[in-house]
């Protein structure tokens, strides 16, 4: 059997964001507890309204879905509009959402439900800038033990940044909450531009989306169509790199993926390299190991995971 998990999905979608939304909600391993948005691709107006939308898309109007920050910690936002377009999830027209956002801001809910489940029962998806995360570690330091673990959409090694030559995007926005959430004892699992440039959207891979031929297959053809554009031109590649659904694919089947656990610090204080991950893959200090660094996946596994799992949806 299969094990199951108890998640919480921490997101800003973006179009990758909202495959990793449906490949959960596809999955009967797991059990969403709650989503929670932040500000990160687009503004929080449009996180939450975007992860609704794609709640409604999956028949799955009873999810609870809770806003958070709307900026980082004590940054001012950046936003990834010329990447996502300017709604975050341009590429396939969704409805306005009807389902509420509830009412408790996603700090508090995300600080509740650790402390009211049992003892490290809970795991955290990271999609988006880990604000959220480390505004609950600040506020109540006592949920790090309480957890199971954090699998985090971050950083980057070996492939370098993509949004400054060392920094990638979920890092870079908010660099201060992601050295909370690395200093703070939590295993963690990242994945990484090292492994997500391993994982691309070939034409013949949006086609067999489009050829399931239900409203998800078309949205999620669509968002990729529009979605790769910018990285395409950028590496020069069939198809550009699927980041977020890495995170649900490795909680649904880690033997996919292959990394390392080594120690990763996140720079907060040089203007040149602010937002990286400084990742000792080679352990030339003795810094305590803190992550395991996933740097390879079964690209071809990853997408038919995906596929098969979209089928749910008719
Ligand atoms: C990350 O940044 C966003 O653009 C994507 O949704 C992903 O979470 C990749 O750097
Ligand atoms: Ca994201």
């Amino acid at each position: 059997m299969a094990s199951t998990h108890d998640i919480i999905i921490d997101t800003d979608p973006g179009q990758d964001d909202a495959i990793a939304i449906l490949l959960a909600l596809a999955s009967t391993e797991l059990n969403v507890l709650g989503i929670t948005a932040v500000a990160g691709n687009v503004p929080l107006e449009l996180t939450h309204s975007n992860i609704r939308k794609v709640c409604e898309l999956a028949g799955s109007p009873d999810i609870k879905v809770y806003a958070g920050a709307d900026k980082p910690m004590k940054r001012t936002l950046f936003t990834a509009e010329y990447v996502h377009g300017e709604t975050g999830l341009n590429g396939a027209q969704l409805p306005e959402p009807t389902m509420p956002l509830q009412e408790q801001h996603a700090v508090d809910f995300i600080i509740e439900t650790i402390l009211s489940r049992p003892d490290q029962s809970v795991t955290l998806c990271t999609l988006g800038p880990l604000t959220n995360i480390g505004l609950a570690l600040a506020k109540a330091p006592e949920i790090a033990p309480r957890l199971k673990n954090i699998v985090i959409m971050g950083g980057g090694l070996f492939e370098g940044g993509n949004v400054t030559p060392t920094a990638e995007f979920n890092i870079y926005v908010d660099p201060d909450a992601a050295k909370l959430v690395f200093d703070a004892g939590i295993p963690i699992v990242v994945m990484p531009l090292d492994v997500t440039h391993k994982a691309l959207t070939t034409t013949a891979r949006i086609d067999a989306f489009r050829s399931l031929g239900t409203k998800v297959g078309k949205a999620v053809a669509e968002w990729l169509d529009f979605f790769e554009r910018f990285d395409e031109e950028k590496y020069g590649t069939d198809g550009g790199p699927l980041h977020d659904p890495n995170v649900i694919a490795y909680l649904l089947k880690p033997e996919l993926y292959a990394g390392r656990h080594i120690n990763v610090v996140i720079e907060t204080q040089s203007d040149l390299t602010v937002g990286t991950t400084v990742a000792d893959y080679w352990h030339v200090t003795d810094r305590a190991k803190n992550a395991v660094w996933i740097t390879d996946v079964d690209d071809d596994a990853f997408y038919q995971l995906i596929l098969e799992r979209l089928e749910v949806f008719k």
